[in-house]
């Protein structure tokens, strides 16, 4: 497959990817205390030395209090940042580049209630305009940080129904000031002063990538954007605030974001932006995101339709989840049409860590 739209290098701002295989962001809880590690460098290192041409972490939580519900999850501050170097020095010896996810998870309760957390959770209803300012300075930091560590890029989390995603909804953002209002430009206010915030912390030359959904774990069905229109409100400001390339979350790639047109989510944000995208959702896969946590395994599934798109120019990137999860060398054995070692995906492989 090597003529095929997924091997060919792809620049974002000053990175080199060899080919459009994207790691997505999969939290693993392998951080004791919030610092990465060297088992953590390893795996990321196997998928590196496998050719995954950019690797984003797992979300890493910035610097506020309540900013985590687990205390696994890997922090972006502090004594982490030396765990994040080796993560780093692993990836690039293998070949590879890397992002770190930044993150805050807002007011999403930890899985296993009974977690002992060192800080109440915060949401767009608990935070004063103080603690709106100090969020958005600690991801800057944070982005200044993944520079200063040698990180390629950097992704900001603002999808699935976590803290900035908290904000663009009109479910979960309330607020009467001005990070509320009744658009979803006006609730996108914090996301941009974020982003601005980012790109400052890295100068011009850093590629930044922001995280996006129109669903949220707490309601699949929710849209932020209903029409092509209020989409191009809520993503053409950010695009200007300093986004490089939208990582368009979906379930499934190949499902259409509007009615009248087989575009997905990544297609319209690049048409609306001319931004680079990325798109993900059960790619190579049979099954979804969703029955895998049920329980469920899928089988692999072939990428012609994802081609089809990609050729069409829909997206530039393409993001990995579980089969990179279930299978290190996934990208290998799809460049070199190895299509009967593809594995199926085992739910046990959840609670696998290689
Ligand atoms: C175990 C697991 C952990 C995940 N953690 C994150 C995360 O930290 N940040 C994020 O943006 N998405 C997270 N996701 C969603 C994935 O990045 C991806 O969008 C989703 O799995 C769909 O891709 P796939 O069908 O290829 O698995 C996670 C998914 C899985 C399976």
């Amino acid at each position: 497959m090597n003529d095929s739209p997924f091997f060919r290098p792809l620049r974002l701002r000053s990175v080199e990817l060899r080919n459009r295989f994207v790691m997505a962001p999969m939290t693993r809880t392998r951080s004791p205390g919030g610092v990465p590690t060297r088992e953590v460098a390893d795996y990321y290192a196997r998928r590196a030395a496998a050719e995954v041409g950019l690797i984003v972490t797992e979300g890493t939580v910035v610097d506020r209090p309540g900013s985590a519900n687990h205390p696994d999850i890997p922090h972006f501050h502090g004594p982490a940042l030396k765990g994040w170097k080796t993560v780093v020095d692993a990836v690039h010896g293998a070949g590879g580049r890397l992002a770190p996810q930044l993150w805050h998870v807002g007011n999403v309760p930890p899985q296993d209630r009974s977690t002992k957390l060192s800080a109440p959770l915060e949401s767009p209803e608990t935070m004063s305009l103080a603690d709106v300012q100090s969020t958005v300075q600690a991801f800057g930091r944070a982005a200044a940080s993944a520079k200063e560590l040698g990180f390629d890029c950097v992704e900001i989390h603002g999808a699935h129904g976590y803290l900035i995603d908290q904000f663009f909804w009109e479910k979960s953002n309330r607020r009467e000031d001005a990070y509320g209002g009744s658009t979803i430009a006006q609730r996108s206010r914090f996301a941009r002063e974020v982003v601005a915030a980012v790109r400052r912390a890295v100068g011009p030359d850093m590629a930044v990538i922001l995280r996006l959904s129109q669903w949220k774990q707490q309601d699949f069905t929710a849209k932020l954007a209903r029409t092509p229109k209020e989409m191009e409100s809520w993503l053409v400001p950010l695009a200007e605030a300093g986004v490089d390339a939208f990582h368009c979350s979906q379930r499934r790639y190949w499902e259409p974001e509007f009615e009248g047109s087989d575009l997905n989510f990544a297609g319209w944000a690049k048409k609306l932006t001319g931004r680079a995208t990325i798109t993900v959702g059960s790619v190579g896969l049979s099954g979804d995101m969703i029955s895998a946590f049920k329980g469920e395994n899928s089988a692999p599934q072939g990428l012609e339709e994802l081609a089809r798109r990609m050729d069409r120019g829909d997206f530039d990137l393409v993001a990995v989840g579980r089969a990179l999860l279930q299978d290190p060398q996934w990208v290998l054995k799809i460049r070199d049409g190895r299509t009967g070692e593809l594995q199926v995906f085992t739910a046990e492989s959840l609670g696998r860590y290689y």
